[in-house]
């Protein structure tokens, strides 16, 4: 599978040697879990182990709520309080599937700023970073989707609101709302088709993982140094790596309990932190809460959603060339959506050859500001769309586009990296001291 040379499944007894002409699959799993990893990996790699438990727990729990839940108008909250009250361990079930939706996104977050910090994006990933930022808009669906469904106060208004946005599109906008909804406005239709995608689509997340992890199997690892494992010999290669099992599943399993047991306290004992209060009153399409607030990790692209009002001169100044096409809403969703479009081309818009920001003295700090940027407009994004939070949060949306459009182009023409080791076992040796040879 991986181009790094590595021992291969041999077949031994009969029965083995009968399924393997058959049907490969041991052979499969072995190599899937005998992949040579690079040995310097560091705890920021742990991240797509916790995301693929997350996958898992939220499949799970979705199936048993499922169970009990009821997708229509006048019985949706009302079947969410009889899971919170009447069914066995339902509270339980409906509380770590909330919060596993923050946990799938908390994760997710640190390992694409992981990615972003390493440049694990660049050549020759350029593929399994595509397919991320792919599974990254299918969580996002999944998550808007499914918030909709207890018919809360928040669930009804937050997608009257998101499906609005569609309605912004020029000539089409209408049509492709009432398409959405399935009516005039989020109603039966709208609950029904959400629940059904809901359902559907962490499937395909699952199959997306899948091609991911295929991918990166495919090129290898990065690890935080950035340069390549050698592949002249098997010897030269083990030199830098370590098969995946033992050592990586074990470091992966103690990461994750330790994340299970923030998880589990959280679960225990603030299982509505995250939450908003107005999602525990029935949806009513009469009376419209005084914030609409998205969930916590939505924030950061709602804040640039909202910072292109008609007042900004790059919206007047696109509304005047277009005559009038693109207003300030249209504006908003083109740069909420460019926002996650221009994370994406990153592989492409970074010119400097060196991978890890281990080595490079100034993107650090413009990297560091980054995520700064991105929290400022996490908690940007919860503020009331006044000033003076409607100016930060200008600065701040234009922050994340010069980023990546200005800053990382151009840092790779002027900024002078330090030294990279020559080999990873180098590094290794470096931090952990060499290894004793064992006598003979
Ligand atoms: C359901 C969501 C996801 C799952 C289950 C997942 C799983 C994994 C796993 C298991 C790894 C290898 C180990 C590690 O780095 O932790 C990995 C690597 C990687 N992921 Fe993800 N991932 C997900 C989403 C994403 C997203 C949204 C991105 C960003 C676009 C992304 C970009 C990458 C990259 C670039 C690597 C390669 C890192 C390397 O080679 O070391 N992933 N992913």
């Amino acid at each position: 599978m991986s181009g790094i040379p590595h021992d291969h499944y041999e077949p031994k007894t009969g029965a083995e040697k009968w399924l393997h002409s058959r049907l490969p699959i041991v052979s499969l799993m072995y190599d899937t879990l005998m992949i040579p990893t690079p040995k310097n990996l560091n705890w920021m790699w742990i991240w797509g182990i916790v995301l693929t438990f997350c996958l898992v727990l939220q499949i799970v729990t979705g199936i048993i709520l499922v169970m009990h839940y009821t997708p229509h108008v006048d019985l949706a909250f009302a079947s969410i309080e009889h899971i919170m009250r009447n069914v066995n361990g339902g509270h339980f079930i409906r509380y770590l599937h909330m919060n596993g939706a923050s946990l799938f996104f908390f994760a997710v977050y640190i390992h694409i700023f992981r990615g972003l910090y390493y440049g694990s994006y660049k050549a020759p990933r350029e593929i399994t970073w595509i397919i991320g930022m792919l599974i990254y808009l299918m969580m996002m669906g999944t998550a808007f989707m499914g918030y909709v469904l207890p018919w809360g106060q928040m669930s009804f208004w937050g997608a009257t609101v998101i499906t609005g946005l569609f309605g912004a599109i020029p000539f089409i906008g209408e049509s492709i709302q009432t398409w959405l909804l399935g009516g005039p406005a989020v109603d039966n239709a709208t609950l029904n088709r959400f629940f059904s995608l809901h359902y559907l689509l962490p499937f395909i997340i699952a199959a997306l993982v899948a091609v991911h992890i295929w991918a990166f199997h495919s090129t290898g690892n990065n690890n935080p140094t950035g340069v390549d494992v050698r592949r002249g010999s098997k010897a030269e290669a083990e030199k830098d790596t370590l098969p995946f099992w033992p050592y990586f599943v074990i470091k992966d399993l103690f990461a994750l309990a330790v994340i299970m047991v923030v998880f589990f306290a959280i679960v225990g004992f603030m299982p509505n932190y995250l939450g908003h209060p107005d999602n525990y009153i029935e949806a009513n399409a009469l009376a419209t809460p005084a914030h609409i607030v998205p969930e916590w990790y939505f924030l950061p692209f709602y804040a640039i959603l909202r910072a292109f009002t008609s007042e900004v001169w790059v919206v007047q100044l696109a509304s005047w060339i277009t005559g009038g096409i693109i207003d300030a809403k249209f504006f908003g969703v083109l740069a909420m959506f460019g926002a996650i479009a221009v994370m994406a081309l990153v592989p492409w818009l970074d010119t400097s050859s060196v991978r890890s920001g281990r080595y490079r003295p100034m993107f650090k700090w413009w990297f560091a500001l980054l995520v700064i940027d991105f929290i400022v407009l996490m908690w940007l994004g919860a503020r009331p769309a006044e000033e003076p939070y409607a100016t930060y949060a200008l600065i701040a949306s234009a922050y994340w586009f010069i980023y990546f459009l200005v800053i990382l182009p151009l840092l790779g023409v002027v900024e002078k990296p330090t030294a990279q080791p020559e080999t990873i076992e180098a590094d290794f040796d470096a931090h952990y001291g060499k290894a004793e040879t064992p006598a003979e």
